[in-house]
C-alpha cells in the first residue's frame, strides 16, 4: 500500500516517537466547464481515486521539515511558521506553507510546527491539479492537528486563497473545491457565482474515463493563464457599462450576441464569447448526463474543445493532436482539454471496447506527430480527502 510507504519513509527521516497521522487528498479532472469559475460560470469536475498521500506529526518548537518522495533530490526543506514567506528555494513546499500562512490571515495561527512526507501519483504538472491536492491535503492535516473548526468547503476556500495570495497564481475555485468535496462516483455541478452545488452521478455505462497526459510541461502557463483572466475581466468591464450584469457567466448565449460589440478588442471579445458559451454548454451537458444522453454530452465536451482551441487560445499543438487523434477513433463519445491547457491533459468518454485502440491509436500518431510519448489513464472517480491512519 502507497500510505504505507509514506508512513515508513517518514519514519525513517523524522523518528517513530509521537502521533504520525496518515492522510490523502485526491486530484481532479474537469469534465466540462473550463476557464469558466473566474467568469461567475459553472464548471463540472471530478476526485480521482488518484491523489496525493501524506504522514504528518506535529512539533513542540516552530519549525517545518517538508520532504517529498516525487523530488527526492531536494531531500529535507526546512523553514518555521513564523515569518512565511514565497521563496524560490523552497521550491513545492510553498504549497504547503501558503496553506499555514492562510489559515494565520484567517485567524486560525498555526502556533507550533510539524513535519510531513507527501507522495503523489498524480503526474506532475499534467493539469490533474497535484498543487490544488497538495493544498487541500494541507488544510486537512492542520484541521486534524490543530482541531481548527472549518468545513471541506472552508478548505476549499482557503487553499484558492494560498494560491492567489501566497503563491501568485489568481486560479479560480474550482480545483480546491472539486477535491475537498469529491465524491466517488459523481461529479460536482457547482456554480461558481454562489458556491450552490450539487453531485451529478457518472453512469457511463460501457464506457471509461481516459486521461491522456501530454508530457509537455505547463511552463508559461501561469502568466498566459492570469492574461486570460484579464482579457476577460476587460471584456466584463466594457459589456457591464450597458448591460446589468455581475459576470459572465451571468449571459445567455443570445444576450451576448446582442451586446458582445461594446468589447472593442476583438481578442477580448473572442475571449468573453468562449466564457458564455462554455458556460452555457456546461448547463446543458449536466442536463444531458441526466437524461442519461451520453452521446450529447460528449458532442458538447467536443464543441468545448474547439471554442478553447479557436476562441479562447490555449491548446497549442500537443493537446489538439490528442484531441484530434482522439476524435477519429470508433468509440470515442468525447474528448477534449481539461484544466488551465497549455500542456497538461485531455480527458476522453471512450467505449470499453475501444480503449485498448484508443491507446494504441492516438499514442502512435501523438508520437509521429510530437515526437515524444504521450501517457493514458483509465481512471475512477474518488471521494474528497480522508485520515487513513
Ligand atoms: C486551472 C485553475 C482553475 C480553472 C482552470 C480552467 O485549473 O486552477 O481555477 O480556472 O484552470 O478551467
Amino acid at each position: 500500500m502507497i500510505w504505507e510507504e509514506v508512513l515508513t519513509k517518514f519514519k525513517e527521516l523524522f523518528g517513530e516517537e509521537g502521533e504520525i497521522g496518515v492522510y490523502f487528498a485526491p486530484g481532479r479532472v474537469n469534465m466540462i466547464g473550463e476557464h469558466t469559475d473566474y467568469n461567475g460560470g459553472h464548471v463540472f469536475p471530478c476526485a480521482l481515486t488518484i491523489g496525493t498521500y501524506g504522514a504528518a506529526r506535529k512539533r513542540s518548537d516552530k519549525k517545518l521539515r517538508f520532504y517529498s518522495m516525487n523530488f527526492e533530490a531536494l531531500g529535507v526543506i526546512e523553514s518555521s511558521v513564523e515569518g512565511l514567506k514565497a521563496e524560490k528555494e523552497a521550491d513545492w513546499t510553498n504549497y504547503p506553507k501558503g496553506v499555514i500562512w492562510a489559515f494565520g490571515e484567517k485567524g486560525m495561527p498555526v502556533d507550533c510546527g510539524m513535519d510531513l512526507v507527501l507522495f503523489g501519483n498524480i503526474p506532475n504538472g499534467s493539469g490533474l491539479s497535484s498543487s490544488a491536492s497538495v493544498e487541500v491535503l494541507t488544510g486537512f492535516i492542520l484541521r486534524d492537528l490543530f482541531g481548527f473548526d472549518v468545513t471541506n468547503q472552508d478548505l476549499a476556500l482557503i487553499g484558492q486563497y494560498s494560491e492567489n495570495q501566497f503563491n501568485g497564481v489568481n486560479c479560480g475555485i474550482m480545483d480546491q473545491f472539486a477535491i475537498a468535496m469529491g465524491k466517488a462516483g459523481h461529479a460536482i455541478f457547482l456554480d461558481t457565482a454562489t458556491l450552490n452545488y450539487e453531485y451529478a452521478p457518472i453512469r457511463l455505462e460501457h464506457a471509461k474515463i481516459v486521461i491522456s497526459c501530454s508530457n509537455k510541461k505547463r511552463g508559461l502557463g501561469d502568466s498566459k493563464y492570469n492574461e486570460r483572466r484579464s482579457e476577460c475581466e476587460q471584456a466584463f468591464e466594457q459589456i457591464s457599462e450597458t448591460a446589468g450584469i455581475n459576470a459572465l457567466g451571468d449571459l445567455t448565449e443570445e444576450q451576448f450576441e446582442q451586446c458582445k460589440n461594446s468589447v472593442k478588442d476583438e481578442v477580448c471579445r473572442r475571449r468573453a464569447k468562449h466564457a458564455v458559451y462554455e458556460n452555457q454548454r456546461t448547463i446543458q451537458a449536466v442536463e444531458a448526463l441526466k437524461r442519461n444522453d451520453v452521446a450529447l454530452f460528449g458532442k458538447l465536451m467536443n464543441e468545448s474543445h474547439v471554442s478553447l482551441r479557436d476562441d479562447y487560445e490555449v491548446t497549442g499543438i500537443e493537446l489538439d493532436t490528442l484531441v484530434e487523434e482522439a476524435w477519429k477513433v470508433e468509440g470515442v463519445i468525447g474528448s477534449r482539454m481539461t484544466g488551465a491547457g497549455f500542456g497538461g491533459c485531455t480527458v476522453s468518454i471512450v467505449k470499453d471496447e475501444a480503449v485498448d485502440a484508443f491507446i494504441a491509436k492516438v499514442g502512435a500518431a501523438y508520437r509521429e506527430k510530437i515526437g515524444y510519448d504521450a501517457d493514458f489513464y483509465v481512471v475512477e472517480i474518488g471521494d474528497g480527502p480522508v485520515k487513513i491512519a
